[in-house]
């Protein structure tokens, strides 16, 4: 019997998954490590604690799985994306991370913007504060005391991969993230990183996902006692990793993630896509494949505003319950889930959310379908923008997060998309890709397609209801107007704060 670790580096948690060969999972081992918010939109993390973390679930792996010892074959990795790890010349770290949430890089972010034509046919992205290249332009402007002594540029599940191998990797899902690959050649972009003073020397070796970087470190092996010798293998960004966790791989099958966040994602055959900028556009975690994805800022947190502002005592259920209650449309209510802005598709931080069509006989029930069906229009937004640049039609939906955990909800998000929408049996998010990536590195199977009928496991089908389905192509047709019709609105409101 052999074992992969995948260890998922995320924003609020280090998650180790361990599956055996056949792809069940033997254990998960979680530590969790906070964020250092010094000032409004500041978001950063102290590396070490990454460590730390790694650590920790490398030890309760050791007391608690009596044979990880003798049968792990392999680790790999996810990771948050775009946050900024600097080292110096003996691989120090110089500051905090710069987290994919930090705001702080707004001037930085619209300096790039203003050559976003050669950014776009670069990078096949624009330019968002969360990005890497902004984060290492503020460095350079607002620290130069430290970027005089960076000597190593790395992501966050990278520099883990360092600190577990001792060589610098990235892989291109992540590299993408950066604004500094070039999609058509696959390289560093020497264009961008002459145009911004970053030696390439600076940035990590470019592999594939499945890629073989190294071996765990001799010193590693004796503190853990390991008997035989682990390969390490490249890992992926953590969208990337979560949609190959959730079986996203051929470009008729979508993913819709709603938590905190929502993500709707798709694969991609050819980085020769034009989405001028309106989705994010990065490698996959396979090989020469690609994926687009739209984000809604606030998905899940919208419901989650809306039970803790207007129905604090009720539970998620309860409120939930009551949905199915209310007719198709909410009797007339609209809602926009703007409420910290918006990324996909109108990229605009002051525009905020809306009711629209209040009526006195609108009841909490009413509120609360509206906010849900109004999360999912926002995702239906980026599956438009997909469907109709590609020509296609998706087949099939896999719906993750809390969206997924009420039948009702998988029903609308059927009916809204208008695809059969399929949840999985168990959610283990991006940590369970990076097994799968483990498990193809070490070639346990001979596609991702056979990896993934080991590893995934589908759930229950909801398949649109052709009478919800055409009520809903009328009310998403008066939803895209609310944008247009309430942003002047919106910023003057903001002007009078
Ligand atoms: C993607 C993004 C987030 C982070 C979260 O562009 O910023 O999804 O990857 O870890």
């Amino acid at each position: 019997m052999g074992y992969v670790l995948g260890l998922d580096l995320g924003t609020s948690s280090l998650k180790g998954i361990l599956v055996n060969n056949e792809g069940k999972i033997i254990k998960i081992a979680t530590e969790s490590y906070s964020l250092i918010q010094s000032q409004s939109g500041y978001s950063e993390q102290n590396p070490d604690l990454w460590i730390t973390a790694a650590d920790n679930v490398m030890h309760e792996l050791l007391n608690t799985v009596k044979d990880f010892k003798e049968n792990l074959e392999a680790i790999s990795f996810s990771g948050q994306m775009h946050s900024l790890v600097l080292l110096d010349d003996k691989n120090r770290v110089l500051r905090n991370a710069i987290l994919w949430n930090d705001m702080r890089t707004s001037e930085q972010s619209k300096k790039i913007m203003q050559n976003f034509d050669q950014l776009l046919s670069i990078t096949k992205n624009r330019s968002l504060e969360g990005f890497t290249l902004p984060k290492i332009l503020w460095v350079q402007e607002k620290e130069p005391e430290i970027w005089n002594r960076v000597k190593h540029i790395l992501l966050p599940k990278d520099y883990l991969s360092f600190y577990m191998t001792g060589h610098y990797y990235t892989d291109y899902s992540d590299a993408a993230g950066t604004l500094l690959l070039d999609l058509n050649t696959d390289k560093w972009s020497s264009v961008l990183l002459d145009k911004y003073n970053i030696p390439e020397d600076y940035l990590p070796k470019l592999v594939n996902s499945t890629d073989f970087i190294g071996y765990l470190k001799d010193e590693l092996l004796a503190r853990y006692k390991f008997s035989n010798k682990i390969k390490v293998f490249a890992g992926a960004a953590d969208n990337a990793s979560a949609a190959l966790g959730a079986g996203i791989i051929d470009k008729n099958t979508a993913m819709a993630s709603i938590g905190t966040s929502g993500v709707f994602l798709a694969p991609e055959e050819s980085s020769n896509r034009n989405y001028k900028g309106k989705l994010h556009f990065f490698h996959h975690a396979i090989a020469e494949t690609y994926y687009s994805m739209g984000v809604t800022l606030a998905a899940g947190y919208s419901l989650e505003w809306f039970k803790k502002t207007f129905a604090p005592d009720l539970s998620f259920n309860n409120l939930l319950e009551e949905i199915n209650t209310i007719p198709t449309g909410s009797d007339g209510l609209l809602f926009t889930p703007y409420i910290v802005g918006e990324r996909t598709p109108h990229n605009d931080s002051l525009i905020r959310g809306s009711f629209i069509g209040i009526d006195s006989t609108h009841t909490l029930a009413h509120f609360a379908k509206s906010v849900i069906e109004g999360i999912t229009f926002s995702l239906k937004d980026s599956q438009m923008i997909m469907e109709k640049t590609t020509h296609r039609n998706f087949k099939r939906i896999i719906s993750i997060g809390g969206g997924a955990k009420s039948e009702e909800w998988l029903q609308i998000q059927a009916n809204i998309f208008d695809t059969e929408v399929i949840s999985l049996v168990s959610e283990h998010g991006p940590g369970l890709g990076a097994t799968m990536i483990a498990a193809m590195g070490l070639k346990w199977f001979d596609s991702v397609e056979r990896c993934a009928e080991s590893f995934v496991n589908y759930g229950k089908s909801f398949f649109p209801q052709k009478e919800e389905v055409e009520k809903y192509i009328e009310l998403y047709n008066v939803y895209k107007t609310i944008y247009d019709n309430t942003k002047n609105i919106n910023y003057s409101l903001q002007n009078l704060k």
